[in-house]
């Protein structure tokens, strides 16, 4: 079949060159606002008498009406087009004749593909926000249902000082509202019109730039038509954005691996979100979490795919340019995956408050609050600090831990002891006392799940 494009080149193709050249396989699904964008655009070209008012209206009815049927499944989208656009307007006219001819008017393949992607991404900015939202909900909730379960917290993977559980994940709710500011401040720079650049040098027709931007909610035409139709910044800033979220996710889901390992066993994962092995019958693998951190290895490569294929190409559009949407519907695609499926695995987890205790009894983690103590008692942080550490090691070599070291032996090391000092060094005792702001103590995650939720 000859091609659009036949004139100064015969229109004939390799039948290989054709599946190369084409990207209707994966820029079909942007069809819905591609046929938003042509209806504004055609409105355009009425109102401003560019073409015929009532040429405009024919094409807006035929355009609504391939909608409806693709949307209903009677229309078919023909895989042999080059993309998705050629689709559009080929259908066009075979349903309206030479009218249809006339959308094309002012306007070019790559201001088009520009327009479509920003409106297709735009929609999946605020789903992945909304997503975002409910993680975070659920994560709020599991905080203030396990409010006061302590457990060791970690540094270099060792135990460090006694936690709440709940502050621990509470972190993540951190995490994922600076995600939710980033995907809002990427949309800002997205939601930008540029159609009406034409190719590239804008247009020799009386168009209304800002009546299509309007039109299509955006906050305004881009300024430089070349800009407009290079422009991949919006998909690379979404990439990186996604890629965040996705190094969130994956840190988190290495803690509810670890945490639901027999060597922790601080969570157990839900049977819906836990999967068996074909031979070991004893297995609960957790697999939603490890294919999280799997999949994030991808979305990062769709990013570094990106970037590469950018720094390269002059102004202004070029083919390559092609190759920028597997990469942002894949990682579009898993992200909102990983965080409906991320969500419901945190949503139907339980903790093991009785492990997170025992883990947090064995670890010498109120060795700092012993300091403190002696610092309490008058003495200086530095000296208090060797002399925990000497009575930590003693304790090593004597099979004691922190709460079971006689008093007498305590006053070998220092005279400020008194019997008060199991009091301050009970778990319970050190997360209580952290009342710094942001702190582990109770009053601090109440407050930060108070905070964060009304920020939502
Ligand atoms: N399918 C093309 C793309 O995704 C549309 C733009 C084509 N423009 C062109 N000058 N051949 O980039």
């Amino acid at each position: 079949m000859k091609k659009m494009w036949e004139g100064v080149t015969s229109g004939v193709t390799e039948s290989i060159a054709d599946d190369f050249n084409s990207s209707i396989s994966f820029d079909s699904r942007m069809y819905e606002q591609d046929i938003k964008g042509s209806i504004v655009h055609a409105l355009m070209l009425g109102e401003k008498e560019i073409i015929a008012k009532d040429e405009a209206e024919k094409i807006v009815v035929g355009l609504e009406g391939i909608l409806k049927d693709i949307k209903s499944g009677s229309l078919k989208i023909d895989m042999s087009c080059e993309d998705i656009h050629m689709f559009v307007e080929q259908e066009l006219t075979d349903r309206l004749g030479d009218v249809g001819k006339k959308l094309h008017t002012a306007r070019s393949r790559n201001d088009q593909v520009a327009l479509d992607l920003r409106l297709t991404l735009r929609n999946d900015v605020d789903e992945i926000s909304e997503l975002l939202k409910k993680l975070i909900k659920i994560i709020c909730q599991k905080a203030e249902e396990n409010k006061e379960q302590i457990m060791p917290g970690y540094t270099h993977l060792q135990r460090a000082q006694p936690i709440l559980w709940s502050h621990h994940i509470m972190a993540y709710a951190m995490m994922f509202l600076r995600d939710l500011d980033r995907l809002k401040d990427c949309r800002k720079r997205m939601n930008i019109c540029p159609i009406g650049s034409c190719a590239l040098a804008g247009t020799t027709y009386d168009t209304d730039r800002f009546f299509e931007s309007e039109n299509l909610g955006f906050d305004g035409p881009c300024l430089n038509s070349i800009d407009g139709v290079s422009d991949r910044d919006f998909v690379a800033e979404l990439l990186s954005d996604i890629s965040v979220i996705m190094m969130h996710l994956s840190r988190f889901s290495e803690e509810i691996i670890l945490w639901s390992s027999w060597e922790f066993k601080f969570i157990e994962l839900s049977d819906s979100y836990t999967t068996g092995s074909s031979i070991m019958p004893q297995k609960r693998n957790p697999d939603m979490a490890e294919l999280v951190r799997g999949k994030t290895g991808r979305v990062y490569g769709d990013l570094m795919g990106l970037l590469t294929t950018l720094k390269g190409i002059p102004l202004a559009y070029n083919k390559d340019m092609q190759e920028d949407k597997e990469g942002i519907f894949d990682a579009v695609d898993t992200v909102k995956m990983s965080l409906k499926v991320f969500s419901g695995m945190i949503e139907t987890l339980k903790t093991k408050p009785e492990n997170m205790r025992t883990a947090a009894n064995k670890g010498f983690i109120n060795a700092t609050d012993l300091a403190d103590y002696l610092v309490k008692k008058g003495d200086a942080f530095r000296n208090a600090y060797k002399i925990s550490g000497r009575i930590v090691a003693d304790c090593m070599k004597n099979g004691y831990v922190l709460e079971t070291y006689p008093i007498e032996k305590y006053k070998e090391f220092s005279e400020l002891f008194q019997d008060d000092v199991y009091e301050f060094i009970s778990l319970e005792e050190c997360v209580n006392k952290r009342i710094s702001f942001g702190g582990t103590g109770p009053m601090s995650v109440i407050h930060q799940i108070k905070t964060v939720l009304a920020s939502l």
